[in-house]
């Protein structure tokens, strides 16, 4: 756990119900004369004794925002879920229409709320803004170099045009994100979902992902540190294309074992 965070347990309000020694994954916390007592290494600050003390009882500190009360966890509706995933397609058609800041928040907030191995919270989000022209226009030339060579050995590139929206789309939001491979695309997917719930479409952008990794001068824009690696880059707008039936996929490859 961070130097900036400290378990604080406040021994009047416990009642040593042992709920938070039951939920804590790495046993940092244990009932002693009937209360709860941190302590050890190995707390990976994931917040779970506070969300589980039914008496509000265990606080981490040292975060900006507070813990927030609820009665019942919100349960998306698994019919209309499927049908959401199932009617999604990745969008390579925008309209220009900008996007409400409280949206774009909204979605990072997503982001930031998905799941990391070891509670790492290691996602950066890159939003494009001033630079996304120059970073467009210097991947499209990169790619359009690219394309002549690696033409006669792919029958994709042979045929793709790579014209001066091919990365973006003309989408108003592009947001990078960087850090650990499973991490990050737990955090692009949330996201993907919070914009479909809003009603915008979706690209990953696997091309300018590539960019961003291997082209000193689009890392050097993005900022990008030494050895830290874009994962995937989302590409986010209202669609103008519309969609009339889903598209056809392989079987699920299930393995019993
Ligand atoms: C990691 C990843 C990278 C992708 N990169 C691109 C890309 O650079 N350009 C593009 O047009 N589509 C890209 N796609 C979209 C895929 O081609 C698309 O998901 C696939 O054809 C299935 O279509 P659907 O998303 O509509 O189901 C990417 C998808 C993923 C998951």
């Amino acid at each position: 756990m961070s130097s900036n965070h400290r378990v604080l347990i406040n021994t009047e309000k416990c009642i040593g119900c042992g709920a938070c020694v039951s939920d804590c994954v790495s046993s940092c916390i244990s009932i002693e004369n009937g209360k709860a007592k941190a302590g050890g290494e190995g707390c990976i600050a994931c917040g779970h004794f506070e969300a589980v003390c039914p008496e509000a009882a265990v606080v981490l500190t040292g975060f900006e925002e507070e813990s927030e009360g609820f009665n019942a966890q919100t349960r998306l509706n698994p019919q209309e879920l499927m049908k959401a995933i199932r009617t999604r397609r990745s969008i390579r058609n925008f309209d220009t229409k900008d996007i409400d800041r409280e949206i774009v928040d909204m979605i990072i907030e997503a982001g930031r709320l998905a799941p990391t191995g070891s509670n790492a919270q290691n996602t950066g989000f890159i939003v494009l803004d001033k630079s996304k022209q120059e970073l467009e226009r210097n991947a499209v030339k990169l790619f359009r170099s690219l394309t002549g060579i690696a033409k006669p050995f792919s029958k994709f590139l042979s045929r793709v045009e790579i014209d001066d929206n091919f990365f973006f789309k003309k989408a108003p939001l592009v947001i990078v994100l960087t850090g650990n491979s499973v991490n990050a695309s737990l955090a692009a997917e949330n996201m993907a979902l919070m914009a479909e719930a809003n009603g915008l479409g979706v690209l990953f952008s696997g091309f300018f992902t590539v960019c961003a990794n291997n082209v000193p001068k689009i890392r050097k824009t993005l900022a990008l540190k030494r050895g830290e690696k874009a994962i995937t880059t989302l590409v986010i707008g209202y669609p103008n294309v519309k969609y009339y039936r889903t598209a056809r996929r392989e079987k699920a490859n299930i393995r019993k074992v």
